[in-house]
Protein backbone atom coordinates (compact mmCIF):
# COMPACT_ATOMS: atom_id res chain seq x y z
CA UNK A 1 0.00 0.00 0.00
CA UNK A 2 1.33 3.07 -1.05
CA UNK A 3 0.33 6.44 1.31
CA UNK A 4 0.33 9.19 -1.61
CA UNK A 5 -0.90 13.10 -0.48
CA UNK A 6 -3.22 14.30 -2.97
CA UNK A 7 -3.57 18.35 -3.45
CA UNK A 8 -5.90 19.05 -5.89
CA UNK A 9 -5.32 23.05 -5.05
CA UNK A 10 -7.78 25.42 -7.15
CA UNK A 11 -9.97 25.55 -10.28
CA UNK A 12 -8.39 23.35 -13.06
CA UNK A 13 -6.68 21.69 -9.98
CA UNK A 14 -9.45 20.23 -8.82
CA UNK A 15 -11.22 19.16 -11.89
CA UNK A 16 -8.26 17.08 -13.25
CA UNK A 17 -7.05 15.54 -10.13
CA UNK A 18 -10.45 13.52 -9.88
CA UNK A 19 -10.10 11.70 -12.86
CA UNK A 20 -6.35 10.94 -12.27
CA UNK A 21 -7.15 9.52 -8.92
CA UNK A 22 -10.38 7.47 -10.69
CA UNK A 23 -7.76 5.69 -13.31
CA UNK A 24 -4.61 5.57 -10.32
CA UNK A 25 -7.46 2.94 -8.64
CA UNK A 26 -8.33 0.90 -11.61
CA UNK A 27 -4.57 -0.38 -11.09
CA UNK A 28 -3.03 -3.56 -9.01
CA UNK A 29 -1.13 -1.48 -6.82
CA UNK A 30 -3.09 -0.30 -3.97
CA UNK A 31 -2.94 3.95 -2.61
CA UNK A 32 -4.04 5.34 0.27
CA UNK A 33 -4.56 8.76 -0.91
CA UNK A 34 -4.56 11.68 1.92
CA UNK A 35 -6.58 14.47 0.79
CA UNK A 36 -5.27 18.07 1.83
CA UNK A 37 -5.30 21.88 0.79
CA UNK A 38 -3.28 24.22 -0.82
CA UNK A 39 -3.80 27.36 -2.80
CA UNK A 40 -6.52 30.18 -2.69
CA UNK A 41 -9.28 28.87 -1.37
CA UNK A 42 -7.37 27.22 1.40
CA UNK A 43 -6.05 30.58 2.31
CA UNK A 44 -9.43 32.17 2.28
CA UNK A 45 -10.51 29.66 4.88
CA UNK A 46 -7.54 28.86 7.06
CA UNK A 47 -5.60 32.20 6.19
CA UNK A 48 -2.78 30.67 4.97
CA UNK A 49 -2.39 28.86 1.05
CA UNK A 50 -0.27 25.83 2.17
CA UNK A 51 -1.05 24.86 6.45
CA UNK A 52 1.73 23.03 8.27
CA UNK A 53 -0.61 19.65 7.85
CA UNK A 54 -0.52 19.77 4.37
CA UNK A 55 3.57 19.88 4.69
CA UNK A 56 4.24 17.63 7.14
CA UNK A 57 1.57 14.92 4.73
CA UNK A 58 3.53 15.56 2.18
CA UNK A 59 6.98 14.88 4.15
CA UNK A 60 5.24 11.37 6.01
CA UNK A 61 3.88 10.13 1.91
CA UNK A 62 5.50 7.97 -0.35
CA UNK A 63 4.78 10.84 -3.17
CA UNK A 64 2.66 13.60 -3.29
CA UNK A 65 0.21 14.41 -6.48
CA UNK A 66 -0.80 18.07 -6.74
CA UNK A 67 -2.86 19.52 -9.31
CA UNK A 68 -2.40 23.56 -9.10
CA UNK A 69 -2.86 26.82 -7.34
CA UNK A 70 -4.21 29.91 -7.83
CA UNK A 71 -1.15 32.53 -6.74
CA UNK A 72 -2.21 35.06 -4.59
CA UNK A 73 0.08 38.47 -3.32
CA UNK A 74 -0.95 38.21 -0.09
CA UNK A 75 1.26 34.78 0.53
CA UNK A 76 4.78 33.16 -0.92
CA UNK A 77 3.89 30.75 -3.41
CA UNK A 78 2.49 27.20 -2.53
CA UNK A 79 4.00 25.10 -5.02
CA UNK A 80 7.24 27.14 -4.58
CA UNK A 81 7.56 26.32 -0.79
CA UNK A 82 6.66 22.85 -1.20
CA UNK A 83 9.35 22.07 -3.35
CA UNK A 84 11.69 23.67 -0.92
CA UNK A 85 10.33 21.99 2.47
CA UNK A 86 10.75 18.76 0.58
CA UNK A 87 14.05 19.59 -1.01
CA UNK A 88 12.88 18.28 -4.51
CA UNK A 89 15.76 20.15 -6.65
CA UNK A 90 14.97 18.15 -9.69
CA UNK A 91 12.45 19.18 -11.65
CA UNK A 92 11.99 16.67 -14.99
CA UNK A 93 9.68 17.77 -17.68
CA UNK A 94 8.77 15.80 -20.70
CA UNK A 95 7.76 17.01 -24.06
CA UNK A 96 6.87 14.36 -26.26
CA UNK A 97 4.22 14.74 -29.01
CA UNK A 98 2.66 11.54 -30.16
CA UNK A 99 2.12 12.87 -33.62
CA UNK A 100 5.70 14.92 -34.54
CA UNK A 101 8.48 12.55 -33.58
CA UNK A 102 11.12 15.28 -34.17
CA UNK A 103 9.74 16.73 -30.59
CA UNK A 104 10.69 14.07 -27.86
CA UNK A 105 13.02 15.91 -25.15
CA UNK A 106 12.80 16.41 -21.46
CA UNK A 107 13.74 19.22 -19.67
CA UNK A 108 16.03 19.49 -16.36
CA UNK A 109 14.87 22.61 -14.20
CA UNK A 110 17.13 23.30 -11.41
CA UNK A 111 14.22 23.65 -8.95
CA UNK A 112 15.73 25.36 -5.44
CA UNK A 113 17.82 28.52 -6.22
CA UNK A 114 17.68 31.36 -8.88
CA UNK A 115 15.09 33.62 -9.32
CA UNK A 116 12.53 31.49 -6.41
CA UNK A 117 14.59 31.89 -3.68
CA UNK A 118 12.23 33.95 -2.36
CA UNK A 119 14.98 36.64 -2.22
CA UNK A 120 12.76 39.87 -2.90
CA UNK A 121 12.38 43.06 -1.26
CA UNK A 122 10.76 46.54 -1.61
CA UNK A 123 13.00 49.65 -0.85
CA UNK A 124 10.32 52.16 -1.55
CA UNK A 125 12.35 53.47 -4.42
CA UNK A 126 13.10 50.27 -6.12
CA UNK A 127 12.61 46.87 -5.68
CA UNK A 128 14.82 43.90 -5.76
CA UNK A 129 14.90 39.88 -6.41
CA UNK A 130 18.49 38.10 -5.88
CA UNK A 131 18.85 35.27 -8.05
CA UNK A 132 20.67 32.50 -6.24
CA UNK A 133 23.14 30.35 -8.14
CA UNK A 134 25.42 27.86 -6.54
CA UNK A 135 27.73 25.44 -7.65
CA UNK A 136 26.35 22.46 -5.14
CA UNK A 137 22.80 23.38 -6.83
CA UNK A 138 24.06 23.52 -10.21
CA UNK A 139 26.70 20.87 -10.18
CA UNK A 140 23.86 18.20 -8.10
CA UNK A 141 21.10 19.37 -10.74
CA UNK A 142 23.45 18.75 -14.33
CA UNK A 143 24.49 15.50 -12.83
CA UNK A 144 21.04 14.54 -12.61
CA UNK A 145 20.77 15.22 -16.24
CA UNK A 146 23.71 13.34 -17.59
CA UNK A 147 22.11 10.54 -14.97
CA UNK A 148 18.84 10.50 -16.51
CA UNK A 149 20.24 11.16 -20.14
CA UNK A 150 22.54 7.95 -19.58
CA UNK A 151 19.20 5.99 -17.90
CA UNK A 152 16.87 6.81 -20.91
CA UNK A 153 20.05 6.41 -23.41
CA UNK A 154 19.68 9.96 -25.15
CA UNK A 155 23.13 10.99 -26.87
CA UNK A 156 23.13 14.59 -25.72
CA UNK A 157 22.47 17.11 -23.07
CA UNK A 158 22.43 20.63 -23.45
CA UNK A 159 22.73 23.78 -20.90
CA UNK A 160 21.12 27.06 -21.62
CA UNK A 161 21.82 29.83 -19.71
CA UNK A 162 22.69 33.55 -19.91
CA UNK A 163 26.20 33.54 -18.99
CA UNK A 164 27.34 36.59 -21.64
CA UNK A 165 24.54 39.32 -19.67
CA UNK A 166 25.24 37.16 -15.75
CA UNK A 167 28.84 35.83 -16.28
CA UNK A 168 28.71 35.22 -12.42
CA UNK A 169 25.61 33.38 -11.36
CA UNK A 170 25.04 31.54 -15.22
CA UNK A 171 29.01 31.31 -15.19
CA UNK A 172 28.92 29.38 -11.88
CA UNK A 173 25.50 26.98 -13.69
CA UNK A 174 28.04 26.90 -17.49
CA UNK A 175 31.00 25.58 -15.65
CA UNK A 176 29.45 23.30 -13.41
CA UNK A 177 27.59 22.35 -16.42
CA UNK A 178 30.72 21.15 -18.20
CA UNK A 179 32.52 19.59 -15.10
CA UNK A 180 30.10 17.30 -14.30
CA UNK A 181 30.07 16.63 -18.67
CA UNK A 182 33.60 15.76 -17.89
CA UNK A 183 32.46 12.54 -16.35
CA UNK A 184 30.46 11.71 -19.44
CA UNK A 185 32.42 11.02 -21.90
CA UNK A 186 29.78 9.22 -23.58
CA UNK A 187 27.32 11.78 -24.29
CA UNK A 188 27.77 15.32 -25.73
CA UNK A 189 27.64 18.17 -24.36
CA UNK A 190 26.73 21.27 -25.60
CA UNK A 191 25.09 24.60 -24.63
CA UNK A 192 22.92 27.43 -25.88
CA UNK A 193 22.21 31.58 -24.93
CA UNK A 194 18.83 30.93 -23.57
CA UNK A 195 17.58 33.27 -26.12
CA UNK A 196 18.67 31.47 -28.85
CA UNK A 197 17.33 27.91 -27.43
CA UNK A 198 14.01 29.83 -27.24
CA UNK A 199 14.13 30.08 -31.30
CA UNK A 200 15.91 26.40 -31.58
CA UNK A 201 13.10 24.77 -29.57
CA UNK A 202 10.39 26.27 -32.14
CA UNK A 203 13.03 26.31 -35.15
CA UNK A 204 14.69 22.96 -34.56
CA UNK A 205 13.35 20.96 -32.41
CA UNK A 206 14.83 17.56 -32.76
CA UNK A 207 18.20 18.62 -31.61
CA UNK A 208 17.67 18.03 -28.20
CA UNK A 209 17.43 15.23 -25.77
CA UNK A 210 17.75 16.33 -22.62
CA UNK A 211 17.79 20.16 -21.57
CA UNK A 212 19.17 21.54 -18.25
CA UNK A 213 18.65 25.08 -17.07
CA UNK A 214 18.07 27.03 -14.20
CA UNK A 215 14.26 27.58 -12.43
CA UNK A 216 13.07 30.63 -14.04
CA UNK A 217 14.49 29.49 -17.45
CA UNK A 218 12.98 25.84 -16.96
CA UNK A 219 9.58 27.68 -16.39
CA UNK A 220 10.00 29.31 -19.10
CA UNK A 221 10.82 26.52 -21.72
CA UNK A 222 8.30 23.94 -20.20
CA UNK A 223 5.38 26.61 -21.15
CA UNK A 224 7.00 26.71 -24.55
CA UNK A 225 7.35 22.86 -25.07
CA UNK A 226 3.19 23.06 -24.32
CA UNK A 227 3.65 25.87 -27.35
CA UNK A 228 5.48 22.98 -29.52
CA UNK A 229 2.83 20.10 -28.61
CA UNK A 230 -0.50 22.17 -28.89
CA UNK A 231 -1.51 22.53 -25.67
CA UNK A 232 0.36 22.69 -21.84
CA UNK A 233 -3.01 20.18 -21.07
CA UNK A 234 -0.61 17.71 -22.50
CA UNK A 235 2.90 18.34 -20.17
CA UNK A 236 3.31 16.09 -16.82
CA UNK A 237 6.35 17.38 -14.50
CA UNK A 238 7.88 15.31 -11.81
CA UNK A 239 9.51 17.01 -8.92
CA UNK A 240 12.39 15.11 -7.67
CA UNK A 241 14.74 14.98 -4.37
CA UNK A 242 16.60 12.64 -2.82
CA UNK A 243 13.88 10.52 -1.09
CA UNK A 244 10.46 12.25 -2.04
CA UNK A 245 8.79 13.07 -4.59
CA UNK A 246 5.86 15.43 -6.04
CA UNK A 247 4.52 15.42 -9.23
CA UNK A 248 1.70 17.61 -10.85
CA UNK A 249 0.71 19.38 -14.50
CA UNK A 250 2.86 22.10 -15.62
CA UNK A 251 -0.07 24.16 -16.03
CA UNK A 252 -1.77 26.26 -13.41
CA UNK A 253 -5.13 26.78 -12.63
CA UNK A 254 -6.14 28.59 -15.53
CA UNK A 255 -9.06 30.43 -14.47
CA UNK A 256 -10.36 31.03 -17.80
CA UNK A 257 -11.62 27.85 -18.34
CA UNK A 258 -12.21 26.96 -14.75
CA UNK A 259 -15.30 25.44 -13.91
CA UNK A 260 -16.76 24.22 -17.37
CA UNK A 261 -15.13 20.87 -17.23
CA UNK A 262 -12.99 21.65 -20.16
CA UNK A 263 -9.60 20.93 -18.69
CA UNK A 264 -7.41 18.26 -20.63
CA UNK A 265 -6.87 16.07 -17.70
CA UNK A 266 -3.73 14.25 -19.52
CA UNK A 267 -1.18 16.56 -18.07
CA UNK A 268 -2.63 15.07 -14.45
CA UNK A 269 -2.75 12.03 -15.37
CA UNK A 270 0.88 11.34 -17.03
CA UNK A 271 2.65 13.24 -13.72
CA UNK A 272 0.41 10.21 -11.96
CA UNK A 273 2.41 8.24 -14.46
CA UNK A 274 5.98 10.12 -13.21
CA UNK A 275 4.89 9.03 -9.71
CA UNK A 276 4.28 5.17 -10.85
CA UNK A 277 7.57 5.48 -12.08
CA UNK A 278 8.93 6.97 -9.34
CA UNK A 279 7.36 4.47 -6.95
CA UNK A 280 8.42 1.54 -9.29
CA UNK A 281 5.48 0.57 -10.85
CA UNK A 282 7.07 1.18 -14.40
CA UNK A 283 4.99 -1.55 -16.24
CA UNK A 284 1.52 0.25 -14.87
CA UNK A 285 3.01 3.51 -15.85
CA UNK A 286 3.29 2.35 -19.31
CA UNK A 287 -0.17 0.66 -19.54
CA UNK A 288 -1.67 4.05 -19.10
CA UNK A 289 0.76 5.90 -21.21
CA UNK A 290 -0.21 3.63 -24.31
CA UNK A 291 -3.40 4.08 -23.46
CA UNK A 292 -2.88 7.94 -23.92
CA UNK A 293 -0.63 7.85 -26.55
CA UNK A 294 -3.93 5.54 -28.41
CA UNK A 295 -6.29 8.16 -27.53
CA UNK A 296 -3.99 11.13 -28.84
CA UNK A 297 -3.60 9.15 -32.35
CA UNK A 298 -7.29 8.24 -32.85
CA UNK A 299 -8.14 11.63 -32.23
CA UNK A 300 -11.94 10.32 -31.35
CA UNK A 301 -11.96 11.53 -28.07
CA UNK A 302 -10.71 15.27 -28.02
CA UNK A 303 -11.10 17.86 -24.96
CA UNK A 304 -11.08 21.61 -26.47
CA UNK A 305 -7.57 22.57 -26.32
CA UNK A 306 -6.97 19.31 -28.88
CA UNK A 307 -9.84 21.07 -31.20
CA UNK A 308 -12.40 18.48 -29.70
CA UNK A 309 -15.86 18.77 -28.12
CA UNK A 310 -14.86 16.41 -25.08
CA UNK A 311 -15.32 17.24 -21.69
CA UNK A 312 -12.87 16.41 -18.75
CA UNK A 313 -14.75 13.72 -17.68
CA UNK A 314 -14.89 12.08 -21.64
CA UNK A 315 -11.33 11.60 -21.30
CA UNK A 316 -11.44 10.29 -18.37
CA UNK A 317 -13.60 7.41 -19.32
CA UNK A 318 -12.23 6.48 -22.65
CA UNK A 319 -8.98 6.03 -20.71
CA UNK A 320 -10.60 3.99 -18.09
CA UNK A 321 -12.15 1.97 -20.43
CA UNK A 322 -8.74 1.26 -22.58
CA UNK A 323 -7.20 0.04 -19.62
P1 LIG B 1 -2.28 28.33 -16.75
O1 LIG B 1 -1.27 27.28 -16.96
O2 LIG B 1 -3.26 28.12 -15.65
O3 LIG B 1 -3.09 28.56 -18.11
C1 LIG B 1 -2.45 29.01 -19.31
C2 LIG B 1 -3.37 28.71 -20.51
O4 LIG B 1 -3.36 27.30 -20.77
C3 LIG B 1 -4.83 29.08 -20.26
O5 LIG B 1 -5.38 29.57 -21.46
C4 LIG B 1 -5.48 27.76 -19.88
O6 LIG B 1 -6.86 27.70 -20.18
C5 LIG B 1 -4.66 26.75 -20.69
N1 LIG B 1 -4.60 25.46 -19.99
C6 LIG B 1 -3.84 25.18 -18.91
N2 LIG B 1 -4.03 23.93 -18.51
C7 LIG B 1 -4.94 23.39 -19.36
C8 LIG B 1 -5.55 22.10 -19.43
N3 LIG B 1 -5.27 21.11 -18.57
N4 LIG B 1 -6.47 21.89 -20.40
C9 LIG B 1 -6.76 22.87 -21.27
N5 LIG B 1 -6.21 24.09 -21.25
C10 LIG B 1 -5.30 24.36 -20.28
O7 LIG B 1 -1.46 29.68 -16.51
P2 LIG B 1 -1.98 31.14 -16.07
O8 LIG B 1 -3.32 31.43 -16.66
O9 LIG B 1 -0.86 32.01 -16.38
O10 LIG B 1 -2.11 31.07 -14.50
C11 LIG B 1 -3.33 30.84 -13.79
C12 LIG B 1 -3.03 30.70 -12.30
O11 LIG B 1 -2.29 29.51 -12.06
C13 LIG B 1 -2.19 31.84 -11.73
O12 LIG B 1 -2.65 32.17 -10.45
C14 LIG B 1 -0.80 31.25 -11.68
O13 LIG B 1 0.00 31.86 -10.71
C15 LIG B 1 -1.12 29.82 -11.33
N6 LIG B 1 -0.09 28.84 -11.69
C16 LIG B 1 0.08 27.80 -10.83
C17 LIG B 1 0.96 26.79 -11.11
C18 LIG B 1 1.06 25.67 -10.14
O14 LIG B 1 0.22 25.52 -9.29
N7 LIG B 1 2.07 24.83 -10.23
C19 LIG B 1 1.75 26.79 -12.34
C20 LIG B 1 1.45 27.88 -13.23
C21 LIG B 1 0.56 28.88 -12.90
MG1 LIG C 1 5.17 27.48 -15.04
Amino acid sequence: MFKITTIPGDGIGQEVMKPTLEILETLNAKFDFIPQEAGKECYKKNGTNLPIETINSCKESDSTLFGAVTSIPEQKSAIVTLRRELDLYINQRPIKSYNNLDINFTIIRENSEGLYSHLEEDNGDEAIAIRKITYKGSERICKYAFDYATKIKKEKVTAAHKANVLPLTDGVFKSSFYKVAESYPNIKANDYYIDAMAMYLITNPAQFDVIVTTNLFGDILSDQGGGLLGSLGLIPSANIGEDNGLFEPVHGSAPDIAGQNKANPIAMVLSGCLMLEFLGLEDDAKKIQNVIEDIIHEEKIKTPDLGGNNNTQDMCDEIIRKL
